[in-house]
């Protein structure tokens, strides 16, 4: 799943960050189960707030935007690169991979294949941004690992905002969740992929929604699964330790960043350093 020559590895570069890129500020919920699961790992973390969001955009714009957001982590020296972000993750990795020789994962692997894992009728919905569901990256991950199963995509565009705005159990998302969600509902769906970087926060409104019969596949927790067994199995972690460096960088004023950032973290951010993503 992420490919890199043995050679390339840099095993004295092990306190060398892990790095992250995020549209903006949701990407943090895959950040926050990195930190849970590598709590040694150095850190960078990248939100391309200027230029979110990325759901709505063509492939042409997401790939250009997430080469400028790769070439930032790689100068800071970073091992390996996350791309949190669902969307990027859809359009852009595969020609990231090709043009990059640092290893990467994106957050749609792991997602599709622990759906694969969890159904037991065969029949997965996907959720996430318009750009994500267009891909269909989602349903063809799921169905190179078993073509026998039924696939159901919708994009939930709402969700994001109502996320980042705080309402993660209000009235009105209850009844954008039952607005958006009856078709999966009607398609028998057993497993449901949160497929974008803000669905896990609305986790109680959709697992309620779609009842509890239906298990909802976190791509954020899997992804940081994912990123463990790698750099376990590459002995690429870090060999000290201690209490890591992590560093926040935003391409536009940190403020929303920060205030909505620790909502999503439920913890302090501390510094956010601005950037100027164009020099990338
Ligand atoms: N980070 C995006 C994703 O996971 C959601 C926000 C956006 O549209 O930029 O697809």
């Amino acid at each position: 799943m992420i490919s890199l020559p043995e050679k390339k590895l840099n095993p004295a570069g092990n306190s060398n960050p892990v790095g992250i890129f995020d549209s903006g500020v949701g990407g943090l919920t895959v950040a926050k189960k990195i930190f849970e699961l590598l709590p040694y790992e150095n850190v960078v973390y990248f939100g391309d707030t200027a230029r979110y969001p990325y759901g709505p955009r063509s492939q042409k714009i997401i790939r250009k935007f997430s080469s400028q957001d790769t070439n930032f982590l790689l100068s800071r020296r970073v091992k390996f690169i996350v791309i949190a972000c669902n969307t990027a993750s859809a359009l852009a990795l595969e020609k990231l991979k090709r043009t990059y020789h640092t290893p990467m994962i994106g957050v749609v692997e792991p997602g599709a294949s622990a759906a694969v894992k969890a159904t037991r009728n065969g029949k997965i919905g996907v959720i996430g941004t318009l750009g994500t569901i267009h891909s269909h990256a989602y349903p063809k991950a799921i169905r190179r690992l078993d073509p026998r199963l039924e696939v159901y995509s919708l994009p939930c565009p709402l969700f994001v905002a109502l996320a980042e705005e705080g309402y993660m159990d209000q009235e009105v998302t209850r009844l954008i969740a039952s607005e958006y969600l009856h078709p999966l509902i009607r398609n028998g769906i057993d497993t449901l992929v949160l497929g974008c970087t803000h669905y896990p926060l609305l986790k109680k409104v959709i697992s309620r929604t779609m009842g509890s019969k239906v298990r909802l596949i976190d791509s954020a927790e899997e992804t940081a699964k994912e990123v463990r067994k790698f750099l376990e199995k590459h002995r690429l972690l870090r060999k000290i330790r201690k209490k890591p460096v992590r560093r926040f960088y935003v391409s536009d004023i940190p403020d929303r960043f920060i205030e909505v950032g620790e909502r999503f973290l439920k913890g302090k951010i501390g510094k956010v350093k601005r950037i100027d993503i164009d020099r990338y």
